[in-house]
């Protein structure tokens, strides 16, 4: 189940510019199955109008010192109480320094005084704004507390025509900050290394040897495991994703590329998860110019590239302090037969297998039909979303761990 399901998240607009990038965040919150109650600040209502957030959440939203929901019994006092999180984005220098100082002037204010839930502030100013010494006395002050957490701002052109720090940060990663935030640290002071995507075997300096794999499972797995409070390291080969928020990524192109990545990466990892569809061949010889059909046809000579997980297994057969293996097996037809006798030829912990020969499973759709196979148990998970799946993936890792 997703982290967001059934929460309720009180999100808090004051008057910057920002507010229309709010909209979407709004949206975002709800896709992801929070319960979105919206407070404003008059300066914001005048910037977005209340209806759009209204219609986004369909819930009534609160004005100034608010007043609609105090007639259906809720006041400042229960939004603070009942909130699983609150978002304050955008935030403005002004809500920022209020908040700073117990100023409860307003509904958005004084919900906030009256909350014990966490907080994820986003600010959004002119750059002279917050790289004032007040401001940022006040951004130290929440960063210090552990209740908060400062997303931002991002650097680039403001609305007010200069350039620098001072924008509001985009609303996948605030979503992702309250994901984090909400969700129990199961993974707190733990190494997460993950692959991800296609790898890509040179065959001439203009055409490669590939897969389909569009890298969309590994890096849900990343996402999953830092909002589990992990710190995160993702080797991608070339996909078209974005980098997931606060994931530290490092990009490479071929097998040899991803192994030595994750051989330097695996030391310090207490978990590795091999999401990535490696190619198992790769030319023999890599053409320095391009082959011409006429005369030089493929490579006829093929070679293996090293099986980077399994040579994992084996460096850390026997080990008493090892991590965490997770493999996973894409097949065409049943997975799990193969899936198990890849748990035990690579010494692996845990094996996430699909049949990638169904529609609404496997390479580059959005979801995903899994096995999660162990050497004694097999859970079978009912279609979900890839989000579902890695966070299901992680679930488990957690348990794994737990029972070392
Ligand atoms: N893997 C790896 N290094 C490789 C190939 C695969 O680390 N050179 C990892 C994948 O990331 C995945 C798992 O091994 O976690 C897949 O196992 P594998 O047996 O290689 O699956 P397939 O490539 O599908 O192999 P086969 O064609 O034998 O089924």
């Amino acid at each position: 189940m997703s982290i967001l399901q059934g929460k309720l998240v009180v999100l808090g607009v004051s008057g910057g510019i920002a507010v229309y990038k709010s909209c979407e965040l709004v949206r975002l919150l709800s896709k992801a199955g929070a319960t979105v109650q919206v407070i404003m600040t008059e300066v914001a209502a005048q910037m977005v109008g209340p209806l759009t957030f209204q219609a986004l959440t369909g819930r009534p939203v609160e004005v100034g010192h608010g007043g609609r929901l105090a007639s259906a019994g809720m006041d400042h006092i229960d939004l603070g109480r009942d909130a699983d999180c609150i978002v304050v984005a955008p935030c403005t220098a002004n809500t920022m320094a209020k908040i700073t100082h117990g100023i409860a002037d307003n509904l958005l204010t004084s919900t906030v005084l009256a909350s014990t839930c966490p907080v994820v502030v986003a600010p959004a100013m002119n750059t002279r704004m917050w790289q004032n010494s007040m401001t940022r006395k006040n951004a130290d002050v929440l960063r210090a507390d552990d209740r908060f957490v400062l997303v931002g701002p991002d650097e680039g052109d403001l609305a007010c025509g200069e350039q620098g720090p001072g924008r509001m940060s985009q609303p996948e990663e605030i979503l992702t900050e309250v994901q984090r935030i909400v969700s129990p640290w199961d993974l707190k002071d733990k190494k997460v290394l993950v692959t991800a995507g296609p790898t890509r075997e040179a065959i001439d300096p203009v055409r490669f040897l590939s897969n389909r794999s569009s890298g969309k499972m590994g890096f849900s797995i990343a996402h999953a495991a830092y909002c589990m409070g992990a710190r995160v390291v993702l080797v991608s080969g070339p996909t078209c994703l974005n980098p997931p928020f606060g994931v530290e990524v490092i990009r490479v192109e071929s097998a040899a590329e991803m192994a030595k990545a994750v051989e330097a990466q695996a030391g310090s990892a207490h978990v590795i998860i091999m999401a990535a569809a490696v190619a198992d061949f790769r030319p023999s010889k890599k053409s320095t110019v391009k082959l011409k059909k006429g005369k030089d046809g493929l490579p006829t000579s093929w070679t293996r590239t090293k099986d980077i997980l399994a040579s994992l297994g084996r460096r850390y057969k026997g080990k008493k302090k090892r991590p965490l293996l997770v493999g996973f097996a894409a097949e065409t037809g049943d997975p799990v037969p193969s899936a198990k006798k890849k748990l035990k030829a690579k010494g692996l912990d845990l094996v996430v297998a699909n049949d990638v020969s169904q529609a609404d499973a496997g390479f580059s759709v959005d979801t995903n039909r899994v096995h999660l196979v162990e050497k004694q148990l097999i859970t079978s998970l009912d279609l979900m979303s890839k989000a579902d799946v890695a966070q299901s993936v992680m679930q488990k890792v957690v348990l794994l761990l737990n029972s070392r």
